[in-house]
């Protein structure tokens, strides 16, 4: 499966702060936004990821990531000239998709709880159709909408409805077979004038191939969308990391846990950084790897 992070778009909502810096590379504490996303499609196990990001910051994003060898990922880069939904991703991203399945993540969403590594393991292998991640909000209007059976089958999906028929919203991690490629070229505007994700995944259910993962009330699915939002997120990775002494979205001990890179190249990445609390910590996990290898993922 190949993964892909859409990282475009223009931020207004976070004006002035984005009219010179991408939304996706501002802190979310400690670390750019970014990283977030990423860590989910390492997560899944997948190595080969496209960024999509606007023409202004492709720099940026690749002084940040580069082409991700030292993570043990492949990473490539592609801009979206002008935004024109999400979508999108999969037509300038066909190329890389070639004939494989694809995983698509926003840049600015931010997943964490227990066990999700294996629950994206799970849900990536073989797709056939789509797999949605659903969430329980007290805000479902703001989102897409999946409304499910007593089964727990999904049966409708609406973008931003005004009276949504349900609190579950559809988050923005997708994991598609690769007929999205042809669905995406087809896919006709919404009356916003812009491609919806949730015209794409209607096309799955329509054809009984969409499944919904409910990521329930344990998990955090945070929105950084608004300032306050963003700060909340920034908080809610605060006070998990401090409690427990573990980091989110480490990018270099996602890598070295799954297997990507080892301990000896992870400690040298750390080093890099030695200076920031970050780099600190990247050294500190190799070292208790190469102590206790077995060492499950937290
Ligand atoms: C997009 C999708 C929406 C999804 C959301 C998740 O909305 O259109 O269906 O629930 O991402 O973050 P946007 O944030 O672009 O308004």
């Amino acid at each position: 499966m190949k993964g892909i992070i859409l990282a475009g778009g223009t931020g207004t909502r976070l004006h002035p702060v984005t009219l010179a810096v991408s939304k996706q590379l501002l802190p979310v504490h400690g670390k750019p936004m970014i990283y977030y996303p990423m860590s989910v499609l390492m997560l899944a196990g997948i190595r080969e990821i496209l960024i999509i990001c606007a023409p202004e910051y492709h720099d940026q994003f690749r002084r940040l990531l580069g082409d991700g060898s030292r993570l043990g990922l492949e990473l490539s880069y592609a801009v979206q000239v002008t935004p024109k939904g999400l979508p999108e991703a999969f037509t300038i991203g066909a190329e890389h998709i070639g004939s494989d399945s694809v995983a698509l993540v926003l840049g600015d969403n931010i997943f964490h709880g227990s066990s999700f590594s294996s629950v994206l393991e799970e849900n990536s292998a073989d797709v056939d159709g789509c797999v949605l991640f659903g969430y329980p909000v007290s805000d479902p209007e703001r989102y897409g909408v999946g409304e499910t059976d007593e089964q727990g089958r999904l049966i409708s999906l609406e973008e931003k409805p005004v009276r949504p028929r349900s609190n579950r919203a559809i988050t923005g991690l997708y994991f598609y077979d690769n007929d999205v490629v042809d669905i995406a070229k087809n896919l006709c505007p919404s009356a916003r004038g812009e491609l919806e994700i949730t015209d794409l995944n209607r096309n799955y259910l329509d054809r009984g191939k969409a499944r919904l993962v409910d990521l329930g009330r344990g998990f955090a699915w945070l929105d950084t969308g608004t300032h306050q939002s963003l700060t909340q997120a920034g908080q809610y990775v605060q006070v998990i990391e401090e409690r427990q002494g573990v980091s989110i979205a480490c990018l270099e001990e996602v890598a070295l846990r799954k297997g990507f890179i080892d301990a000896d190249t992870c400690y040298r990445l750390g080093e890099e950084l030695a200076k920031s609390e970050y780099g600190r910590y990247v050294m500190r996990v190799a070292q208790e790897f190469r102590d206790v290898p077995a060492l499950p993922y937290v």
